[in-house]
């Protein structure tokens, strides 16, 4: 699997900031690049294919949202956006009435699966949770090579059971979304190398994700028996992501909280005004997520960007702002 990639790194898909430029220098540097798809509709997920076709020849990987749909509960969302009126209110706004699914998720994704059969990436990889059977037949039949994400070894024991090629073992510090199936479920909030661990006897190769920011952390992944890092904050600065300025500048502070109030999934975020919010209440991932953004749009129209989803893991104030291909070679094991 990681036969033409010269350093153990991958780039991880990382919605909304990484970029088809991104994955590119990434390859182009010997690492392996990966296309964020679950915030793209199949028309979108076709052009950042191509795109990063364009700029190289080597194997990248593409990355989809598999979430189970989200349970709609008028009362429960009625009450959401109730609670967030008073944070609308700082801006002289309101929020919506009504919240919609983003987000589709794969799953039951016809037109994206058609677009994947046709382009056929070397990889493709599934965050929180898995494609229906069908679905993984047909990609596989196409000759791609299937990743998912795992936070718990029975994760793990599922996505080898599907018949999976690796596992990203993310741990609990890791940047962004927590690729849990069931957000509702226990979470045993394992960092990435006891995960990685945990993982190896299911006999899958394992990626290690989660605050790895440096060669020293790398090596230390590698020893607990992962067989790449898979890194998301390390490139929030390169000049080829799409991370806002904002977002960018909030990284040196450094600290981080885990957050459903932003999305109505457990994320991992720089501390802001948004993260001091108790997301308990929460409607479903993606609904929430409709009205947060609804938010930080109301709050950046008066100038003020504490209501970003600025994603970032643990170990964000290593963020270095520097080439993507510099941090490819900096973190290589
Ligand atoms: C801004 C941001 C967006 C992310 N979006 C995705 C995504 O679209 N798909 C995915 O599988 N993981 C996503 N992740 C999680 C990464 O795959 C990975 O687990 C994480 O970045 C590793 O931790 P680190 O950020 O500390 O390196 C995201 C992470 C960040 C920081």
């Amino acid at each position: 699997m990681f036969d033409h990639v010269q350093h153990r790194v991958v780039q991880a898909p990382t919605a909304g900031t990484s970029t088809p430029d991104l994955a590119v220098a990434v390859c182009n540097a010997g690492g392996l690049g990966f296309v964020a798809l679950g915030a793209l509709d199949a028309t979108g997920a076709g052009k950042a294919i191509r795109a990063v076709r364009q700029g190289t020849d080597r194997a990248f990987g593409v990355n989809l949202f598999c979430h189970a749909p989200a349970r709609r509960d008028p009362a429960q969302e009625a009450a959401w956006i109730d609670s967030l009126r008073p944070a609308f209110g700082r801006f002289g706004a309101v929020p919506p009435t009504t919240l919609t699914e983003i987000y589709p998720s794969f799953r039951g994704n016809d037109a994206m699966l058609q677009v994947l059969l046709a382009e056929r990436p070397a990889i493709v990889g599934c965050h929180f949770g898995l494609p229906v059977p069908d679905q993984v037949a047909a990609l596989k039949g196409a000759g791609c090579r299937l990743w998912a994400t795992a936070t718990s070894v029975a994760e793990g024991q599922a996505i080898v059971d599907a018949g999976f090629d690796a596992i990203v073992a993310q741990g609990w510090e890791a940047g962004g979304h927590r690729g849990i199936f069931d957000p509702d479920g226990p979470d045993p909030m394992t960092d990435h190398a006891a995960l990685v661990r945990a993982l190896l006897p299911l006999g899958l190769p394992v990626v290690a994700a989660g605050a790895i920011m440096d060669r020293t952390a790398a090596r230390a992944a590698m020893g607990a028996g992962a067989v790449a890092v898979q890194c998301g904050t390390a490139f929030l600065r390169a000049p080829e992501a799409a991370t806002s300025a904002p977002h960018r500048a909030a990284l040196s502070g450094g600290q981080t909280v885990m957050t459903r109030a932003i999305s109505g999934r457990p994320a991992r975020c720089l501390c802001n005004d948004f993260t001091a919010i108790d997301g308990a209440g929460a409607a479903d991932y993606p609904v929430a997520y409709d009205i947060g953004k609804a938010l930080n749009a109301a709050a950046l129209a008066q100038g003020h960007a504490g209501y970003g989803a600025f994603w970032a893991g643990t170990g964000a104030a290593d963020s270095v702002a520097r080439p993507a291909a510099d941090t490819v070679l900096a973190i290589s094991p």
